[in-house]
Parts: C-alpha cells; sequence; structure tokens
C-alpha cells in the first residue's frame, strides 16, 4: 500500500502507539487526522507529526472528540471528512486500562472501558464506513492487546473490551471484503506508554508477577510492526516474537500459562 497522499485518521493518536504510528505514517507522505479528547495534548502530538511530514502540502489536523459519546463521534468524523476527505486509512487506536482484582474494582470501571475500547472502536468505524464503502477502498486498523489473546490476574475489566475488538475485526472482515475495505487486528505487547505507567502504578501485585515476564516494546517499534503489516495487508499483526508465538499457539498455551501464572502467585503469597 502506497501511502503518499493517502488520509489516516488514528483516534488516541496524541499519545503513545497511535502518535507513534503517525509520526511513521508522516514520513510516508500520508495526512493525518488525529482523534483524542484532550486539546492541548493533540496540538503538541500535531506539532510533532507535522515535524515528521514527508513532503510540505500534507495537511496534519486534529480534531477533540470522546470516542465513547457516539453523537460527538459522528459529528466529528463528519467535520475530518469534510476538512481532510475520506479516510484511506482509520486506525482506532485510542483506549484505556484501570486493573485490579474483579471484587475491588470500583463501580462503572468495566462499563466504562468497554465503552472506550469497544464502543470507541465500534461508533468511529461506524461514522466512517459508509463513506469508506462508496469509494470501495481503504482499511480499517483495530487496536486489541495480547491481553484480547489470554485473560490475565486483574485485567477483568480490559481484556473483555479487548477480546471483543477481535470478534468485531473477524466479523468485519468477512463483511467488508466485498466492498474493498480490508481489515486489520492488532494485538501490541506492553508497551512504554503513558497507559503502561498510569497502569503500572495501580496493578495488583499478581498482575505485576505475570506481566513482569514479559518484554516491553517501545511504541516506535510497535508502529513500525503495524505499518509492515498494514503494508502487507495482513489480517493479524503481531508486534515482536511474543505475541506472534501466542497469537498462533494460544489455546495450547493458555492452559500451560494459567497453571505457571497460579504458581508463581502461590509461591509469592506463601512466602
Ligand atoms: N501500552 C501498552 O502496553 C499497550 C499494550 C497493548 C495494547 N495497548 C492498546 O494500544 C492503544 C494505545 O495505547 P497507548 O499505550 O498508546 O496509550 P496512551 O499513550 O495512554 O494513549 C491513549 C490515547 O487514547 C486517547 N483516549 C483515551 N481515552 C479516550 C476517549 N475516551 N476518547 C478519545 N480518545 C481517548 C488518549 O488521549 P486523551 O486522553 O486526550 O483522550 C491518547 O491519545 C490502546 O487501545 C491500548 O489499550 C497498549
Amino acid at each position: 500500500m502506497n501511502l503518499r497522499n493517502q488520509h489516516a485518521l488514528i483516534t488516541g493518536g496524541s499519545s503513545g502507539i497511535g502518535k507513534a504510528l503517525a509520526v511513521l505514517l508522516a514520513g510516508r507522505g500520508a495526512h493525518i487526522s488525529l482523534m483524542a479528547r484532550n486539546a492541548t495534548r493533540l496540538e503538541d502530538a500535531a506539532a510533532e507529526v507535522r515535524g515528521a511530514k514527508a513532503d510540505r502540502d500534507q495537511r496534519i489536523l486534529s480534531f477533540s472528540a470522546d470516542v465513547s459519546d457516539r453523537n460527538q463521534v459522528e459529528d466529528t468524523v463528519r467535520k475530518i471528512i469534510r476538512d481532510q476527505g475520506v479516510p484511506d486509512l482509520l486506525v482506532t487506536c485510542a483506549g484505556m486500562i484501570h486493573p485490579g482484582r474483579f471484587m475491588e474494582l470500583p463501580p462503572g470501571v468495566s462499563e466504562r472501558t468497554m465503552e472506550v475500547n469497544y464502543f470507541g472502536t465500534l461508533y468511529t468505524i461506524r461514522a466512517a464506513l459508509p463513506s469508506m464503502v462508496r469509494r470501495k477502498r481503504g482499511r480499517l486498523v483495530l487496536i486489541s492487546s495480547g491481553a484480547g489473546l489470554i485473560g490475565i490476574y486483574g485485567y477483568t475489566a480490559y481484556s473483555p473490551s479487548k477480546f471483543a475488538l477481535r470478534g468485531l475485526a473477524e466479523c468485519l472482515r468477512g463483511e467488508l471484503r466485498q466492498y474493498g475495505i480490508g481489515v486489520s487486528i492488532v494485538y501490541p505487547p506492553d508497551t512504554d506508554t503513558p497507559q503502561l505507567s498510569k497502569e503500572n502504578r495501580i496493578k495488583p501485585f499478581e498482575t505485576r508477577l505475570i506481566t513482569g515476564a514479559a518484554r516491553t516494546r517501545s511504541p516506535q517499534m510497535v508502529a513500525r510492526a503495524i505499518l509492515k503489516g498494514i503494508r502487507k495487508r495482513s489480517f493479524v499483526i503481531t508486534p515482536g516474537f511474543e505475541m506472534t508465538l501466542l497469537f498462533r499457539l494460544h489455546s495450547i498455551l493458555a492452559p500451560l500459562a494459567e497453571r505457571y501464572f497460579d504458581y508463581r502467585i502461590a509461591l509469592r503469597s506463601r512466602g
């Protein structure tokens, strides 16, 4: 896929993985629309992305909206299409996490996580898709997580929202082929972003024990893997060897991993 003069709309593009991908795409000549809530952070990110432009005429704009609010999403996507044109690439990266033991989570956390991670993705796709279908081209890139492949202690709010994205992507892939719209789903590993730092501050120690064994990647490495997957028109994008292994073997690995996680937690609790 040649990205020059293509328009990429990236939700969650003001930080972390979304911003790193925006920088890469700008370097390949794409026009970029960033969508997130905080206007100051969006403008700072847009300035950084402009710094990576491959040519002067590229348009890098930011749009403030909460993806969990369907009306806001519809209005904002309409504005984006008016100002920047129909997206060739729609990357739904906006997301949140609030780890904690199920019985200790504050009320509403699971609902909010599902609203942002799942419905935020669904609303954005629904708002942009009709115009993409009319043009009969484009690609949706949904950002799930390794925690969307395997449920982990402390992620009862997060994992289900990321599992749900897998279901959505698999159904859409089959339905959208006939309209020339490609679909990708990304399963990133732990990535060094503000979300991970925030999460690390409140993670139960059991979650820390389990996830601490995995390698943390840079947002730039994850963005490069996503770009490669987009270019190859891959349906599944697994940044790094561990995620590739987990994706391919998770039905076999899950019972072994669960036994290992339980063992580590029991050992630590006894000690
Ligand atoms: N970091 C990891 O270890 C990791 C691993 C696997 C998967 N992921 C997934 O990758 C995606 C990006 O994560 P990240 O680590 O790059 O996070 P990040 O640095 O915290 O960035 C999150 C982005 O989403 C936006 N956002 C959050 N809530 C939003 C809302 N309600 N409406 C609109 N925008 C919203 C944020 O901007 P505002 O707050 O200003 O809205 C920000 O631009 C997420 O879906 C995350 O679940 C991350």
